[in-house]
């Protein structure tokens, strides 16, 4: 079982996301959802986000752990209410709150990796109707061309939206995180082309600052698997894989300078499932605390999937929820093993993330899931603890290779 060994230059690093550590969003439309719809029902939030991790204020310790746990790039977002949270009226102090943070990650010697929204929208925007209102796309590529030019010069990648189409799915398909919204088709698809607009509109005016910056975008990339392998079954799965991802993505027609690819599990589609089904969690026996499976391989399956776009590609999330700490080191070692075998079968795969660096909140679910690399003590004053897996992954991102060790002790070849 020899060592395998990463690309150079590889990044290696964990994800988070403003609204899930920062604390405080109170110009968000989260933080309106929550402050109005907690425990309502199974599908309303069950806790508010309240302080979070702190991480507006303790940004610089977070990172430190980053840099101590041998990670090399970051990802973080940018919360669009903070920036802007009256329309048309920006927060300068807000930039520079950011501009502080990007600082202290590039100080510590890791890249940036920057999403511009990630789920949460500014209130007013909201009262429009979010992502379904026409100007909503122009409000966001004006938001964008702002970071843009005034933070510009410290992000390395910037990646407008993340999993869009899992948003719309939640909410218009499932019923999730949209208390007060309606749900429906045509709700879905009007929300839809405001998100691709708004990418593409993002896209241009970032560029337009400055021609070399890298613009990307994130999605949620399942490994869709046909139940039976009948040809009607495997042709309604390749039906589900052009309505999920395919019509997107070629309709933002390369605009695109990489994909951002957050792989969690693998989804079984039966012959009738032309929509995704609510929590399919799948065939796979071991599950995470949250009951998803764990299936490593998909993490290749997605991989390939995506390369038939034919841009560089970078895991932005995947992680899960591991309270115990017992299953991630293996999860981890895991999935960087199919990762590498894509790699080395030719797929063009340039960094990977964490998801996360710290237990967070998680959007309907509140506190309860454990994602971190680091623990949160949320009942000692918000303690951050590193869990054991956390160095066996730093170790990875120290060496860029799994070592032989590593490889022996999760059996792999
Ligand atoms: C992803 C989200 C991220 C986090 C993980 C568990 O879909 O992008 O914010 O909630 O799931």
């Amino acid at each position: 079982m020899p060592k395998v060994s990463f690309p150079e230059k590889f990044l290696w690093g964990a994800a988070t996301s403003s609204y899930q550590i920062e604390g405080n969003n109170i110009y968000s439309d989260w933080w309106y959802w929550e402050q109005h719809y907690v425990g309502i029902d199974e599908k309303s939030p069950k806790e508010k986000s309240g302080i979070a991790c702190d991480s507006y204020n303790r940004y610089e310790q977070d990172l430190d752990l980053a840099k101590i746990l041998n990670h090399n790039a970051h990802r973080l977002s940018i919360e669009w209410a903070r920036i802007e949270p009256e329309e048309g009226k920006f927060d300068m102090k807000e930039v520079e709150h950011y501009r502080n943070v990007l600082k202290a990650v590039k100080s510590r010697g890791m890249s940036t990796f920057v999403t511009l929204w990630h789920f949460t929208l500014p209130m007013w925007v909201r009262h429009k109707g979010g992502w379904k209102h026409p100007k909503t796309p122009h409000y966001f590529a004006r938001y964008a061309r702002l970071i843009a030019k005034e933070l510009g010069g410290q992000i390395d990648f910037f990646t407008t939206l993340n999993e869009p189409i899992v948003y719309l799915a939640m909410r218009h398909v499932e019923g999730y995180w949209a208390q007060g919204d309606l749900q429906g088709a045509s709700q879905f698809a009007r929300g839809w082309i405001g998100l691709l607009r708004g990418h593409i509109d993002a896209y241009k005016s970032i560029k337009k600052i400055n021609k070399s910056y890298k613009v990307g975008i994130v999605e949620n990339v399942m490994y869709l698997e046909p139940a039976v392998h009948s040809l009607w079954n495997r042709l309604v799965c390749e039906i589900r894989k052009i309505l999920q991802y395919r019509v997107f993505f070629t309709l933002i027609g390369g605009k695109f300078d990489f994909i951002g690819i957050n792989y969690y599990f693998h989804d079984v589609v039966g012959p009738f499932d032309f929509l995704p089904k609510e929590n399919n969690l799948s065939v796979g026996v071991e599950r995470s605390d949250w009951g998803w499976e764990i299936y490593p391989k998909g993490i290749y399956e997605a991989v390939k999937f995506m390369s038939a776009f034919k841009k560089p590609m970078y895991i932005t999330e995947n992680g899960l929820a591991d309270e115990k700490d017992e299953k991630r080191a293996s999860f981890i070692v895991r999935h960087l093993w199919y990762l590498h075998k894509a790699i080395e079968d030719g797929y063009d795969v340039r960094g990977y993330f964490h998801w996360a660096l710290l237990d967070n909140f998680e959007w309907a679910q509140g506190y309860s899931k454990k994602f971190g690399l680091i623990e949160v003590q949320r009942y000692n004053f918000l303690t951050r603890f590193i869990r054991p897996s956390a160095y066996v992954y730093g170790q990875i991102c120290r060496d860029n290779e799994i070592s032989e060790g590593l490889m022996k002790e999760y059996s792999l070849e």
